[in-house]
Protein backbone atom coordinates (compact mmCIF):
# COMPACT_ATOMS: atom_id res chain seq x y z
CA UNK A 1 0.00 0.00 0.00
CA UNK A 2 0.95 3.38 -0.30
CA UNK A 3 1.86 5.43 2.83
CA UNK A 4 -0.69 7.78 3.53
CA UNK A 5 0.52 8.99 6.40
CA UNK A 6 2.11 12.52 7.06
CA UNK A 7 0.80 16.05 7.94
CA UNK A 8 1.01 17.39 4.83
CA UNK A 9 -0.32 14.27 2.51
CA UNK A 10 -2.77 16.15 0.58
CA UNK A 11 -0.11 18.70 -0.71
CA UNK A 12 1.46 15.37 -2.70
CA UNK A 13 -1.53 15.63 -4.64
CA UNK A 14 -5.09 13.93 -4.43
CA UNK A 15 -5.33 10.50 -2.33
CA UNK A 16 -5.78 7.54 -4.69
CA UNK A 17 -8.33 5.46 -3.63
CA UNK A 18 -10.54 2.43 -4.69
CA UNK A 19 -13.93 2.13 -4.06
CA UNK A 20 -15.54 -1.73 -3.13
CA UNK A 21 -19.27 -1.89 -4.09
CA UNK A 22 -21.65 -5.02 -4.11
CA UNK A 23 -25.18 -2.84 -5.11
CA UNK A 24 -27.13 0.85 -4.85
CA UNK A 25 -23.82 2.80 -4.69
CA UNK A 26 -25.20 5.93 -2.77
CA UNK A 27 -22.34 6.08 -0.67
CA UNK A 28 -20.40 6.10 -3.95
CA UNK A 29 -22.24 8.59 -5.34
CA UNK A 30 -21.84 10.90 -2.25
CA UNK A 31 -17.93 10.42 -2.45
CA UNK A 32 -18.30 11.03 -6.13
CA UNK A 33 -20.66 14.15 -5.65
CA UNK A 34 -17.63 15.79 -3.10
CA UNK A 35 -14.78 14.87 -5.07
CA UNK A 36 -16.42 15.99 -8.03
CA UNK A 37 -17.27 20.27 -6.33
CA UNK A 38 -13.10 20.04 -5.22
CA UNK A 39 -14.72 19.10 -1.42
CA UNK A 40 -13.30 15.75 -1.19
CA UNK A 41 -8.82 15.66 -2.32
CA UNK A 42 -9.28 11.78 -3.99
CA UNK A 43 -8.14 10.06 -7.09
CA UNK A 44 -11.02 7.77 -7.21
CA UNK A 45 -8.81 5.28 -9.31
CA UNK A 46 -11.65 2.33 -9.73
CA UNK A 47 -14.74 1.21 -8.73
CA UNK A 48 -14.41 -2.73 -8.38
CA UNK A 49 -18.03 -4.62 -7.79
CA UNK A 50 -18.29 -8.39 -6.75
CA UNK A 51 -21.76 -8.02 -8.44
CA UNK A 52 -22.04 -7.64 -12.23
CA UNK A 53 -25.68 -6.22 -11.93
CA UNK A 54 -24.76 -4.10 -8.91
CA UNK A 55 -26.93 -0.46 -9.84
CA UNK A 56 -23.57 1.34 -8.58
CA UNK A 57 -21.78 0.74 -11.34
CA UNK A 58 -23.78 2.83 -13.55
CA UNK A 59 -23.04 5.74 -10.89
CA UNK A 60 -19.65 5.12 -11.72
CA UNK A 61 -19.51 5.09 -15.65
CA UNK A 62 -21.93 8.22 -15.74
CA UNK A 63 -19.11 10.39 -13.29
CA UNK A 64 -16.19 8.15 -16.21
CA UNK A 65 -14.56 6.12 -13.67
CA UNK A 66 -12.83 3.04 -14.08
CA UNK A 67 -14.99 -0.05 -13.24
CA UNK A 68 -14.12 -3.36 -12.81
CA UNK A 69 -16.51 -6.63 -11.83
CA UNK A 70 -14.65 -9.51 -9.91
CA UNK A 71 -17.95 -11.79 -9.70
CA UNK A 72 -17.68 -13.50 -6.43
CA UNK A 73 -19.42 -16.38 -7.49
CA UNK A 74 -17.12 -17.17 -10.31
CA UNK A 75 -15.08 -18.21 -7.73
CA UNK A 76 -14.64 -21.79 -5.75
CA UNK A 77 -13.95 -20.30 -2.45
CA UNK A 78 -13.13 -16.96 -0.45
CA UNK A 79 -9.40 -16.96 -0.62
CA UNK A 80 -9.32 -17.27 -3.96
CA UNK A 81 -11.64 -14.65 -4.25
CA UNK A 82 -10.05 -12.53 -2.21
CA UNK A 83 -6.64 -12.99 -4.04
CA UNK A 84 -7.88 -11.96 -7.12
CA UNK A 85 -9.56 -8.69 -5.48
CA UNK A 86 -6.39 -7.66 -4.06
CA UNK A 87 -4.20 -7.95 -7.35
CA UNK A 88 -7.24 -5.79 -8.77
CA UNK A 89 -6.74 -3.33 -5.98
CA UNK A 90 -3.21 -3.35 -6.01
CA UNK A 91 -2.57 -2.71 -9.48
CA UNK A 92 -4.37 1.04 -9.20
CA UNK A 93 -1.64 1.61 -6.04
CA UNK A 94 -4.39 3.18 -3.87
CA UNK A 95 -3.59 4.54 -0.81
CA UNK A 96 -6.96 3.94 0.66
CA UNK A 97 -9.29 1.18 0.32
CA UNK A 98 -12.80 2.19 0.71
CA UNK A 99 -15.58 -0.29 1.50
CA UNK A 100 -19.35 1.14 0.25
CA UNK A 101 -21.62 -1.35 0.76
CA UNK A 102 -19.34 -4.03 -0.56
CA UNK A 103 -21.34 -6.97 0.85
CA UNK A 104 -18.53 -9.97 1.40
CA UNK A 105 -17.31 -11.04 4.06
CA UNK A 106 -13.11 -10.83 3.88
CA UNK A 107 -10.08 -13.08 5.01
CA UNK A 108 -7.84 -12.34 7.30
CA UNK A 109 -5.14 -12.44 4.90
CA UNK A 110 -6.80 -9.54 2.82
CA UNK A 111 -7.96 -7.72 5.56
CA UNK A 112 -4.30 -7.44 7.02
CA UNK A 113 -2.42 -6.71 3.59
CA UNK A 114 -4.54 -3.32 3.52
CA UNK A 115 -4.69 -2.86 7.39
CA UNK A 116 -4.76 0.79 8.17
CA UNK A 117 -6.11 1.41 4.49
CA UNK A 118 -9.30 0.43 4.32
CA UNK A 119 -12.57 1.92 5.79
CA UNK A 120 -16.11 0.76 6.16
CA UNK A 121 -19.36 2.25 6.94
CA UNK A 122 -22.11 0.58 8.45
CA UNK A 123 -25.40 1.54 9.24
CA UNK A 124 -24.97 1.60 13.56
CA UNK A 125 -23.76 2.85 16.36
CA UNK A 126 -20.29 0.57 16.48
CA UNK A 127 -20.14 -1.72 18.48
CA UNK A 128 -24.15 -1.76 18.76
CA UNK A 129 -25.94 -3.66 15.85
CA UNK A 130 -22.82 -5.35 14.00
CA UNK A 131 -24.00 -7.50 11.08
CA UNK A 132 -27.38 -7.00 8.90
CA UNK A 133 -30.98 -5.72 9.44
CA UNK A 134 -29.79 -3.02 11.65
CA UNK A 135 -32.62 -0.67 11.51
CA UNK A 136 -34.91 -3.35 12.47
CA UNK A 137 -33.26 -4.84 15.14
CA UNK A 138 -32.85 -1.35 16.36
CA UNK A 139 -36.48 -0.83 16.53
CA UNK A 140 -36.93 -4.30 17.80
CA UNK A 141 -34.54 -3.46 21.03
CA UNK A 142 -36.60 -0.34 21.71
CA UNK A 143 -33.50 1.93 21.40
CA UNK A 144 -34.21 5.88 21.61
CA UNK A 145 -31.03 6.26 19.15
CA UNK A 146 -29.25 4.93 15.99
CA UNK A 147 -26.77 5.90 13.45
CA UNK A 148 -23.75 5.34 11.43
CA UNK A 149 -20.23 4.77 11.49
CA UNK A 150 -17.12 4.41 10.07
CA UNK A 151 -14.70 2.25 11.29
CA UNK A 152 -10.92 0.86 9.88
CA UNK A 153 -11.67 -3.08 8.97
CA UNK A 154 -9.60 -5.22 10.77
CA UNK A 155 -10.10 -9.33 10.93
CA UNK A 156 -13.13 -8.50 13.19
CA UNK A 157 -15.96 -7.98 10.92
CA UNK A 158 -18.16 -4.95 11.85
CA UNK A 159 -15.23 -4.57 14.95
CA UNK A 160 -12.85 -2.27 13.67
CA UNK A 161 -11.70 0.91 15.58
CA UNK A 162 -14.45 3.39 14.95
CA UNK A 163 -13.36 6.60 13.72
CA UNK A 164 -16.64 8.81 13.40
CA UNK A 165 -20.28 8.18 14.38
CA UNK A 166 -23.44 10.11 13.37
CA UNK A 167 -26.62 9.88 15.41
CA UNK A 168 -30.14 9.89 14.85
CA UNK A 169 -33.13 9.70 17.04
CA UNK A 170 -35.61 7.12 17.08
CA UNK A 171 -39.20 8.20 17.20
CA UNK A 172 -41.81 6.15 18.53
CA UNK A 173 -43.44 6.27 14.95
CA UNK A 174 -40.23 5.34 12.97
CA UNK A 175 -40.05 1.79 10.45
CA UNK A 176 -36.98 0.33 9.48
CA UNK A 177 -37.62 2.08 5.96
CA UNK A 178 -37.86 5.35 8.06
CA UNK A 179 -34.57 4.76 9.65
CA UNK A 180 -32.69 3.73 6.96
CA UNK A 181 -33.64 6.40 5.02
CA UNK A 182 -32.70 9.01 7.87
CA UNK A 183 -29.37 7.18 8.92
CA UNK A 184 -28.31 6.57 4.97
CA UNK A 185 -28.60 10.61 4.82
CA UNK A 186 -26.13 10.47 6.99
CA UNK A 187 -23.66 8.45 6.13
CA UNK A 188 -23.36 10.81 2.61
CA UNK A 189 -22.47 13.37 4.63
CA UNK A 190 -20.14 10.71 7.55
CA UNK A 191 -18.36 8.96 4.85
CA UNK A 192 -16.72 11.83 2.90
CA UNK A 193 -15.76 13.49 5.75
CA UNK A 194 -13.56 10.48 7.52
CA UNK A 195 -12.12 10.08 3.98
CA UNK A 196 -11.03 13.64 3.91
CA UNK A 197 -9.37 13.00 7.29
CA UNK A 198 -7.73 10.21 5.95
CA UNK A 199 -6.64 11.74 3.09
CA UNK A 200 -5.35 14.62 4.72
CA UNK A 201 -2.93 12.87 7.03
CA UNK A 202 -5.45 13.55 10.19
CA UNK A 203 -6.11 9.92 10.74
CA UNK A 204 -4.48 7.02 11.55
CA UNK A 205 -4.79 3.83 13.00
CA UNK A 206 -1.41 2.75 14.83
CA UNK A 207 0.42 -0.67 15.49
CA UNK A 208 -1.68 -1.57 18.73
CA UNK A 209 -4.99 -0.72 16.68
CA UNK A 210 -5.39 2.69 17.73
CA UNK A 211 -6.98 5.52 15.93
CA UNK A 212 -5.25 8.51 16.13
CA UNK A 213 -6.85 12.11 14.80
CA UNK A 214 -4.59 15.58 14.44
CA UNK A 215 -1.99 13.79 16.38
CA UNK A 216 -3.67 13.02 19.28
CA UNK A 217 -5.04 9.45 20.49
CA UNK A 218 -8.55 9.00 19.72
CA UNK A 219 -10.37 7.30 22.88
CA UNK A 220 -14.10 7.27 21.67
CA UNK A 221 -15.39 7.74 18.07
CA UNK A 222 -15.86 11.57 16.80
CA UNK A 223 -19.28 12.67 16.43
CA UNK A 224 -20.47 14.25 13.44
CA UNK A 225 -23.12 17.04 14.75
CA UNK A 226 -26.81 17.03 13.19
CA UNK A 227 -27.18 20.46 12.42
CA UNK A 228 -23.76 21.33 11.17
CA UNK A 229 -21.72 19.86 7.70
CA UNK A 230 -18.66 18.33 9.34
CA UNK A 231 -16.18 19.12 12.50
CA UNK A 232 -13.51 21.14 11.69
C1 LIG B 1 -25.08 1.38 3.61
O1 LIG B 1 -26.16 1.40 4.51
C2 LIG B 1 -23.81 1.08 4.33
O2 LIG B 1 -23.79 1.55 5.64
C3 LIG B 1 -23.79 -0.43 4.34
O3 LIG B 1 -24.33 -0.81 3.10
C4 LIG B 1 -25.19 0.22 2.63
C5 LIG B 1 -24.69 0.60 1.28
O4 LIG B 1 -25.57 1.48 0.64
N1 LIG B 1 -22.46 -0.95 4.54
P1 LIG B 1 -25.15 2.11 -0.76
O5 LIG B 1 -24.83 0.95 -1.70
O6 LIG B 1 -23.95 2.98 -0.53
O7 LIG B 1 -26.34 2.89 -1.20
Amino acid sequence: MNDSRGANRVQDGPLPIVILISGRGSNLQAIIDKTANGELPVDIRAVISSRPDATGLAHARQAGLETRVIDHTTYEDRETFDQALQTCIDSYRPGLVVLAGFMRILSPGFVNHYRGHMLNIHPSLLPDFPGLNTHQRVIDAGSREHGASVHFVTEDTDGGPVVLQARVAVRADDTANTLAAKVLEQEHRLYPQAIHWFAEGRIFLDENGRIHLDGNLLEHPETLSEDTSAPC
